[in-house]
Formats: structure tokens, C-alpha cells, sequence
């Protein structure tokens, strides 16, 4: 299973398949089943359609790493119609952002600089921004940003992070961000990370999701609890019960087209529910993260195109 990650993971940075998929029909096709659609109207028709489903959204525009000033700017730019469609049509909705997007792996200034603006755009329409976590070469410089954001009195409730429970610094970093005040999503890791950073065992990883999920449950702001593993779900909820914290205190987050079943299922029990919907033309590293996380999607998927 680890093997087929790491191979996943792999394929996910490989260029020439990347070209190859992100330009053929079937590809696009296959994609669907975790990603919105290649245009905004699609992230925004599906956006709607989740709201009226009694469910939060997120949107990210796909995209990482990109290799100039100008694409940075232009990725920005998506972001930036994004806040005032949302508001122009007003969804329940906030956005997420890649901060190696926004130019962060060419300069942090200019990456920097563009947050700051997606930021204040979203303080004037009454929105959000979740800085996305991405590998862990980037963890500092992501954590300095955003908290420098936040030290912003204007910017101080538009903008949040996302921690990785298999790090072992995940929970230092949830201690000085909750100090600050700064909301937080909490996930396991999408990323192949070594041992001398993460932990190498699902179990320590799981246990350190379960620990640092009861320090955000009890902290007196909201946070985000983001993930499919029905063990993580229910212990969040005990505890919750157990220590008797609201149910809108908190919210569950998953991903578009992954356990529907589950993000019905909180709904129905009042719990709120954010589904994060990714669009746009890049959808390729993102869908090979999500093979790599289950690679049984792959036969299901498998079976869908031959069933076409
Ligand atoms: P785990 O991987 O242990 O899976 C538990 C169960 O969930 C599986 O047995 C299966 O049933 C189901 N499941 C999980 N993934 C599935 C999939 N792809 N398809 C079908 N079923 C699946 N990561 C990161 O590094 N930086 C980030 O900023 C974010 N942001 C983010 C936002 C949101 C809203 C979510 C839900 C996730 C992220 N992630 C992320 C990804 C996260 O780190 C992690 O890789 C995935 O959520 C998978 O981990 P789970 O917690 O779901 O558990």
C-alpha cells in the first residue's frame, strides 16, 4: 500500500504525463470525479448545487508551482474574480489558495505580497482565505506569512492555515497558532514526506490527528476538522459530546466527490459540513494525490471509463 502511494505520488510530478493528461478527452473525463469542472461557471454551478445540499464550500483553482512573476499574478487573478462572484451571487463559500501559486518557490515576498491582496479583497467582501499547507520545505515560510497576515488588525478574521497531523512540529505549530488566534484546518498530509520529518506509521499519524483535533475543539474560536476517516470523525464527535462543545463550533471538511455518504450523513445530524471544490485546467497533480491516498479509486475509475 505504502509502495503504491509512493508510486502515486511519483506519477504526480511526472511533466510528460501530466502534458498528456491534462490534454486528452478521457483524461478530463476522468478527472471529474474529484475535480468541479475546467471553468469557473462549472466551480460555481457545482458551488451552489452543494449549498442547496445544506453544505459549506470551499474553491481552489488548480494550479501549484508556477514559474513566473506573470503566471502568478494571472493565477491570482482567478482568485480575485472568484471573491466577488461569490459575493455578487452570494454563495456560502470562502476560497483556498496555494501559496507556490502565488509564486512562493520563485520569491515568499511576492507570494506574500499577492495573499495580502487576496486577503484585503476578502476583508471588503466579507469573506475568507485558507492558505493551503503544501510539502514541508514549505511549512515555515507558509506559517511566517500567514501569521504576519494575521498581525494585520484589518486582516485578523479573513485568514487561516492548514496543519498537517503527520508532522512532527504539527503540534507546536497548533499551539503558537491558536495563541496568535489564527483558525486552523486540520488534515493528515498529502504529501510524501522522510522519517526525519513525519511520521512514517498511519497509526502515530491517526493518534496525532485525534490529539491535535481536541486542542482545536476546545480553543474559544472555530476551527476546521478536514477529513474522510470515519475513526477521526466519530472521535471528534465524542469528544465534542463528551466536553460539551456546540456542534457549529466546528467544522467537518471534505473533499468534492470523496464519502458522500459521510457528508450527508453530519449533515443530517447538524454537524456543518465544508466541501472543498477544486476546478480549472491543472487538475492533474491534484488527482494523483487523491489516487495515491486511496489507490483503489483507480479500478473504480477504471470501470467508469470502460462503462463510456
Ligand atoms: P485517510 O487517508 O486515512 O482515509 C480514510 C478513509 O477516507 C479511507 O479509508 C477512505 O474510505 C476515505 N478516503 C480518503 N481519501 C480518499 C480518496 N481520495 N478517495 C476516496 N476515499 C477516500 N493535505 C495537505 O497536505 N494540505 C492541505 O492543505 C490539504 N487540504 C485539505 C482540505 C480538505 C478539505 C481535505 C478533506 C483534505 C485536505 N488535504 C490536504 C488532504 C489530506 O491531507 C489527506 O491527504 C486526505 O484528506 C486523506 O486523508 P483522510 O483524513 O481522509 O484519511
Amino acid at each position: 500500500m505504502a509502495l503504491l502511494r509512493s508510486a502515486f505520488i511519483a506519477l504526480s510530478r511526472n511533466r510528460m504525463l501530466r502534458r498528456f493528461a491534462e490534454h486528452s478527452r478521457a483524461g478530463t473525463r476522468l478527472s471529474s470525479r474529484f475535480v468541479a469542472g475546467l471553468e469557473i461557471e462549472d466551480a460555481l454551478r457545482v458551488a451552489a448545487d452543494v449549498n442547496r445540499q445544506g453544505m459549506l464550500v470551499t474553491l481552489d483553482s488548480l494550479g501549484e508551482s508556477v514559474t513566473s512573476e506573470a503566471e502568478a499574478l494571472r493565477a491570482a487573478e482567478v482568485y480575485h474574480r472568484l471573491l466577488d462572484l461569490i459575493a455578487e451571487r452570494k454563495l456560502q463559500s470562502n476560497i483556498s489558495v496555494k501559496l507556490t501559486q502565488m509564486g512562493l518557490s520563485l520569491d515568499p515576498a511576492l507570494a506574500g505580497r499577492i495573499a495580502e491582496s487576496l486577503a484585503t479583497h476578502a476583508a471588503a467582501t466579507g469573506n475568507f482565505v485558507r492558505i493551503d499547507m503544501e510539502d514541508s520545505s514549505l511549512t515555515q515560510v507558509t506559517v511566517d506569512i500567514v501569521r504576519r497576515l494575521h498581525a494585520r488588525a484589518d486582516l485578523r478574521d479573513v485568514i487561516g492555515i492548514v496543519i498537517q497531523a503527520y508532522l512532527y512540529r504539527s503540534q507546536a505549530d497548533v499551539e503558537q497558532l491558536l495563541a496568535d488566534g489564527i483558525r486552523i484546518r486540520l488534515c493528515k498530509g498529502a504529501y510524501k514526506e522522510p522519517a526525519s520529518v513525519a511520521f512514517p506509521q498511519k497509526s502515530d499519524v491517526d493518534a496525532n490527528y485525534v490529539r491535535l483535533s481536541a486542542l482545536l475543539l476546545q480553543s474559544p474560536f472555530s476551527h476546521g476538522l478536514a477529513t474522510h476517516d470515519e475513526a477521526m470523525v466519530n472521535a471528534a464527535i465524542a469528544f465534542a459530546t463528551e466536553h460539551h462543545i456546540p456542534k457549529n463550533h466546528f467544522e467537518f471538511q471534505m473533499l468534492f466527490g470523496v464519502r458522500r455518504d459521510l457528508q450527508r450523513r453530519l449533515v443530517a445530524e447538524g454537524y456543518p459540513v465544508r466541501v472543498y471544490i477544486p476546478f480549472g485546467r491543472e487538475w492533474y497533480p491534484y488527482f494523483m494525490r487523491r489516487l495515491a491516498e486511496r489507490p483503489a479509486n483507480v479500478i473504480f475509475l477504471a470501470k467508469n471509463l470502460l462503462r463510456k
